[in-house]
């Protein structure tokens, strides 16, 4: 798992201080959906607080319907109250998920924290069953960090 390679790429593009937040956002989730082959979809949602809604911001990976998720619902919406990581190994183990295609077999989903306040997620959706590790989860909320810094 190339995570040290990775992690000087994420810098890298977070760096680029020329290029807009979203496009930004962007390049990283291309970035790790192209380099780690467990990961098949990979996007970032922020939050609404007022209306109690996720948004995509940017994605690598199909086309979703699920632009908009209302908190609670599905593991995103679920995250987005709960403030915790949540690794799912087997999807169709949930009672609360939002399917966004049919191959998707695991999922994991990472709160962003932007001065403590639970703004968005970044959310990784695997074609593999019970493919993510604590390394996965490690990974992530570091790269949630980075990009609260340019939030
Ligand atoms: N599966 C997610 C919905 C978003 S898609 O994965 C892109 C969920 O249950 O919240």
């Amino acid at each position: 798992m190339p995570y040290k390679n990775l992690q000087k790429k994420v810098s890298d593009i977070i760096s680029q201080e020329k290029l807009e937040v979203t496009n930004r956002l962007f390049e990283i989730c291309e970035l790790l959906k192209t380099n780690i082959d467990y990961y098949d979809w990979v996007g970032f949602y922020f939050a609404n607080h007022k209306e109690k809604t996720l948004h995509l911001k940017a994605y690598a990976g199909d086309a979703t319907d699920h632009t908009i998720i209302p908190f609670g619902k599905g593991i995103c919406g679920q995250v987005a109250v709960s403030n915790n990581n949540f690794m799912v190994a087997d999807v169709k183990a949930q009672d609360n998920y939002i399917a966004c295609n049919i191959h998707v077999k695991a999922e994991i989903v990472v709160p962003l924290f932007k001065d403590g306040k639970n703004v968005g997620q970044i959310d990784i959706d695997s074609n593999t069953a019970n493919p993510f590790t604590k390394e996965d989860e490690l990974f992530l909320e570091w790269v949630n960090e980075q990009v609260a810094t340019i939030l």
